[in-house]
């Protein structure tokens, strides 16, 4: 089909992994399969305006970041155009004026690349099918994960919810390495709503990019032990999602955080991301489990904040225990409360 220009908009969110995707091999392709919550709350609105253009030389377009044009994000927007081009070949006829918004402060530490590649992708993928009407939903929907995955490889996770599986493990059906699905089995009723409060402790710039941190796997001596563990935290964590068993369900969680962290302090060159906040909030969440039995517990990303999880039975007393002991320890008492979503919207 001929279409001259045209516009559309995704909401698109973050995401934030129970089994972590740390270390990659070419393409994009992950080391180990990762699973991870849909956020609600989180995420990123962009519009792509798009007109055809003379010369087809080259990609043409501009970034806007709460209506302020970005130059230092076309570094990389070209990078994930030259990497989806082949799939996606009417990139190079068109201009495009890509506006996006977070919900979430920019720079505040929470990964904005989740929810905005995935939000690209699926306005990319909205004007494919323009071009190309017959398309199939659920085509749709694995190549826009495809394509988010060249973007960043997490953003594969956003374009649906609750749960998200990627990469390739032997017990989870379909599961595959260039796109995330939906988890297909069935899940508990405890894990329904559940809520995810990020406490953001430091908003100072990464000190490791994420593609650095993924590159310092390679050679790591202990990398094969990690990717091992992934595929077998994966595997009880089926069961751990049947039957709603809590408890394992934060061994597992807390643990494949601190082995993130561990993974980065062990490398060479190695990094501590968490700060001493981190510390504290870890400690504190651990001691009001202890006195309360709640089943609150915590993970990280590839930095100092915190997202602490919780069954959404717990609403209350947790926010008070955030409100209580832990924002002391955010930066500028800065939190936000999300919870599960199920992924990304055409708007
Ligand atoms: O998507 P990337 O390349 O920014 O990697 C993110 C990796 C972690 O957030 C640390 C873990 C994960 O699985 O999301």
């Amino acid at each position: 089909k001929h279409i001259e220009s045209g516009s559309v908009t995704w909401d698109s969110p973050s995401n934030i992994a129970l089994v972590k995707y740390w270390g990659k091999k070419e393409n994009q392709i992950p080391a180990n399969p990762s699973i991870s919550f849909t956020l609600s709350g989180c995420k990123t609105t962009t519009t792509v305006s798009f007109s055809k253009k003379e010369s087809y030389q080259e990609y043409a377009f501009d970034v806007f970041l709460d209506g302020d044009l970005k130059e230092s994000f076309k570094p990389k927007i070209e990078t994930f155009f030259n990497r989806i081009n082949n799939y996606l070949p009417f990139l190079k006829n068109y201009y495009f004026k890509i506006d996006t918004v977070n919900t979430f402060p920019h720079s505040s530490g929470i990964a904005s690349s989740a929810s905005g590649m995935s939000a690209l992708a699926l306005c990319l993928m909205s004007i494919e099918k323009m071009l190309n009407p017959d398309i199939t939903e659920e085509y749709f929907n694995k190549k826009s994960s495809f394509l988010a995955r060249l973007g960043s490889g997490s953003a594969c996770r956003s374009i649906e919810g609750d749960l998200v599986v990627w990469g390739l493990h032997n017990k989870i059906k379909d599961s595959s390495d260039l796109f995330g699905i939906k988890y297909p089995y069935k899940v508990h009723e405890n894990f329904k709503n559940y809520q995810d409060a990020i406490l953001l402790v430091d908003k100072g710039e990464k000190q490791v990019s994420s593609s650095v941190g993924h590159g310092l796997m390679h050679n790591h001596p202990f990398a094969e032990q990690r990717f091992e563990q992934a595929h077998h935290n994966l595997s009880s964590l089926i069961d751990v999602l049947k039957v709603g068993d809590l408890e394992a369900f934060i061994n597992i969680v807390e643990s494949e955080a601190l082995t993130l962290h561990a993974m980065m302090m062990t490398s060479m060159p190695y990094f501590i991301l968490m700060k001493p906040n981190t510390l504290e909030i870890i400690n504190k969440i651990w001691a009001f489990r202890k006195e309360t039995g709640s089943k609150i517990c915590f993970t990280l990303d590839a930095g100092a904040n915190v997202h602490v999880l919780y069954p959404e039975v717990e609403c209350e007393q947790v926010v008070e225990f955030i409100k209580n002991e832990l924002v002391a320890h955010c930066q500028n008492g800065q939190y936000i409360c999300d919870q599960i979503g199920f992924g990304a919207k055409k708007i």
